[in-house]
């Protein structure tokens, strides 16, 4: 009796033995578990890795657009003779040197490509300057550029207001500038343009430039 009462619970334990097909099954089962774990472990590194990927490529990897300025515009010649000019026999030598800076703050350089400056009289283009293209700006640096210009002087005369801006004793002129460039960060190439229009007030007594208002305008 006392046999069969502690068999009992045994029986009870194991009242049927596993069969193979059974034993295989729960081994499936398994690992089939241990399978979908690594399958959701994998998932949500996937995940977070695209999570800090999008951050980055919002954050650090944002390409900025450069933050151009112009500094100073100085005439390095100017040479407008008025009695001359009234008595028909015209001289006019104006140089001007546009002096700008162009902070790159992306964490790549910045190239930059064919910009061009071109002058403006009262609407008539009395000059254009190019920059050759190639000029590097390394990341998180900022550079100057000083651009050159000579003012045709035949398109400066074919202006009817010339005559009268001269005995007024100002002119004004607007620069209008165009500075493509490229910046590569990681694989990504993005093409930045910068647009800068400046306006001034020359004083043809001082030769000096007194009023520099300047606007820019940028697209990504
Ligand atoms: C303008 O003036 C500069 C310096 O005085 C001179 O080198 C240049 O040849 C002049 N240009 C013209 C077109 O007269
Ligand atoms: C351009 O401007 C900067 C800052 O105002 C100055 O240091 C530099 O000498 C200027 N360059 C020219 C050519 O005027
Ligand atoms: C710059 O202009 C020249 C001629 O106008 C052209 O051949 C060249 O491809 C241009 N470069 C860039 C970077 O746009
Ligand atoms: C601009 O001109 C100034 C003075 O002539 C010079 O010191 C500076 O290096 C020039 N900058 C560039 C980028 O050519
Ligand atoms: C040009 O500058 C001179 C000297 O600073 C000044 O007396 C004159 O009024 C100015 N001319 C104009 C048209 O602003
Ligand atoms: C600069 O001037 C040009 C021509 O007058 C105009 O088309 C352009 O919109 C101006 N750009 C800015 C930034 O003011």
């Amino acid at each position: 009796m006392a046999e069969t009462d502690q068999a009992k619970p045994l029986a009870s334990f194991r009242v049927h033995p596993r069969s193979d097909d059974e034993e295989k099954a729960l081994k499936t089962k398994n690992r089939r578990r241990k399978f979908k774990l690594c399958g959701c472990i994998a998932t949500i590194l996937l995940l977070l890795l695209v999570i800090v990927i999008v951050i980055l490529v919002f954050t650090v990897f944002k390409v900025k657009d450069p933050k151009v300025t112009t500094n100073e515009i100085q005439l390095t010649n100017f040479d407008v003779n008025v009695g001359q000019l009234l008595t028909g026999q015209i001289k006019i030598n104006i140089t001007m040197v546009v002096n700008m800076s162009i902070k790159n703050s992306n964490r790549a350089s910045f190239r930059l490509g064919n910009s061009t400056t071109s002058v403006y009289y009262r609407g008539i283009s009395v000059a254009d300057a190019q920059i050759p293209p190639g000029i590097v700006i390394k990341a998180r640096k900022t550079s100057g550029l000083n651009v050159t210009v000579d003012v045709m002087a035949d398109r400066l005369v074919s202006s009817p207001d010339l005559l009268g801006d001269v005995r007024n004793g100002e002119m004004i002129m607007t620069t209008y500038s165009v500075i493509p460039g490229r910046v590569k960060m990681l694989f990504i190439k993005k093409h930045v343009e910068v647009k800068m229009n400046c306006t001034m007030t020359i004083n043809i007594s001082k030769r000096g430039i007194e009023d520099l208002i300047c606007k820019r305008k940028v697209k990504l």
